[in-house]
């Protein structure tokens, strides 16, 4: 018996009717702050991964999906790829790649897609998992910069998760500064950690030396009081960062977003600056991160690309979908009638009327004339149809149908015409 490989999954229904429903919403809000989609390959060349999202992190040194794909003709070369474990790098690739930042617009992308990451699986966690993400880029000149990009992004996830239906999230906002901030800040974590980092776990003692600020991830519960209190990064930001974040925090104050200031929050991805969030869920246990994204105004130069300063999000949506459901939310359209067609030659008459009745904007679903009636009305019923509509020979020569409520058993006919606005009426 072959099995979907760990920490992948097969979505099924009635799970994928909230999936679609999820999906459609999202597009619908994208559509009203003007954003459009972009769809970027689902595996690029490995070094846009290693320089966009940064070698240290822990997705590219432990989590990627990498294989060296080998040349098939004397033309090519062989190349290593990777699944991409985010969308980001691709779209900041494709930016660069198309010049897209050449009508001096910004550029309001969305997408909504598999990434794949070599992560322990649990719930909440899978190595294919689906992100629904936006990005806003482009040249400094087109405002790409400016405070109110960052509170329009969050103020439009604000409005996501409400068209979704979610509730009971809390924002967590921070600022990481500029390239110039965190190497003094980095300088003064590891000076801090020098002194206290022997007290403290394997992985912190070893991003003491490599990344000190990763020291601000780290979950271990003895650690905690000695990383309180280690410098904070405020206190490190210069005087344009400082003026920035406040900025962006008068804004989400003016229009009542709530937040908290979360100091400890450094993301994990390298190429963040500034403006930094999450937002998370209480029904989501460990993996309680719905959703992260964050500033990046030195990604486009890194990657070999104009200045295009951006900032983005990425809503993780299998952890949407399991919110939602633990708030018991279903999204299944309910089936408006099952039509049963009895004896032979039944079955065209039947499938002509369910095209009408589609083509009307019903939900309808049928049997077959080899049926006895007790099973067409067994079907019925366990998908949830109100109505049993039934094709015998006297209904194709009366072009009335005989319409029966399920709950109440009670039978009437109905002529053609005015079927659909019978079944609507339920
Ligand atoms: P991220 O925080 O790595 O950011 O991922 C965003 C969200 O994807 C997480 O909050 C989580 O909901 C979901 N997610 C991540 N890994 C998994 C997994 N293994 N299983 C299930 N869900 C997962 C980014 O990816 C950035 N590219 C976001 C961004 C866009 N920043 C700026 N623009």
């Amino acid at each position: 018996m072959i099995k979907a490989i760990r920490g992948t999954r097969d979505l099924l229904p009635p799970d994928t009717d909230l999936w679609n429903f999820v999906e459609t919403r999202v597009r619908e809000v994208f559509q009203r702050y003007n954003f459009h989609e972009i769809r970027t390959p689902v595996f690029e060349a490995t070094e846009l991964f290693a320089r966009g999202v940064g070698e240290d992190t822990d997705i590219v040194s432990k989590e990627m999906f990498t294989w060296e794909d080998k040349a098939r003709a004397q033309s090519e070369k062989s190349q290593s790829l990777t699944l991409r474990p985010e969308n980001t790098a691709g779209v900041v690739r494709a930016y660069i790649e198309h010049d897209l930042g050449r009508s001096g617009q910004l550029q309001k992308l969305y997408y909504i897609g598999p990434q794949f990451r070599r992560e322990r699986p649990q719930k909440g966690r899978y190595r294919q998992f689906y992100q629904i993400g936006a990005e806003v880029i482009g040249p400094p000149t087109a405002g790409s910069e400016l405070p109110i990009r960052d509170a329009e992004v969050i103020e439009m996830l604000v409005a996501l998760l409400d068209a979704v239906g979610l509730k009971g999230w809390t924002l967590h906002l921070n600022s990481v500064g500029c390239a110039s901030d965190r190497s003094v800040y980095n300088k003064a974590l590891r000076e801090a950690l020098a002194k206290v980092k022997d007290k403290m776990c394997a992985d912190c003692q070893r991003r003491a030396e490599t990344n000190p600020i990763r020291v601000l991830d780290c979950k271990v519960p003895e650690d905690q009081p000695i990383i309180d209190a280690l410098p904070k990064i405020s206190q490190y930001l210069d005087e344009g960062c400082r003026l920035h974040f406040g900025e962006v925090k008068a804004i989400l104050d003016t229009m009542g977003i709530p937040y908290q200031v979360n100091e400890r929050m450094v993301r994990g991805l390298d190429y963040y600056t500034r403006t930094t969030f999450e937002f998370t869920h209480g029904d989501l246990g460990a993996q309680s991160a719905v959703l992260g994204g964050g500033r990046y105004d030195g990604l486009s130069e890194s990657l070999g690309g104009p200045k295009a300063p951006g900032i983005g999000f990425a809503i993780g949506e299998d952890r949407t979908v399991l919110a939602l459901q633990a708030q018991q939310a279903a999204a299944s359209v309910p089936v408006n009638a099952y039509i049963a067609p009895l004896g032979t030659g039944m079955n065209r008459h039947a499938l002509k009327l369910a095209h009408e009745l589609r083509k009307a904007g019903l939900v309808i679903d049928i049997g077959d004339e080899s049926f006895r009636m007790r099973k067409a009305f067994e079907a019925a019923e366990k998908m949830g149809a109100p109505y049993v509509i039934i094709i015998g020979e006297n209904e194709v020569k009366a072009d009335a149908f005989a319409v029966k409520d399920i709950r109440s058993g009670e039978q009437v006919t109905v002529p053609r015409a005015e079927l659909s606005q019978k079944l609507s009426s339920k």
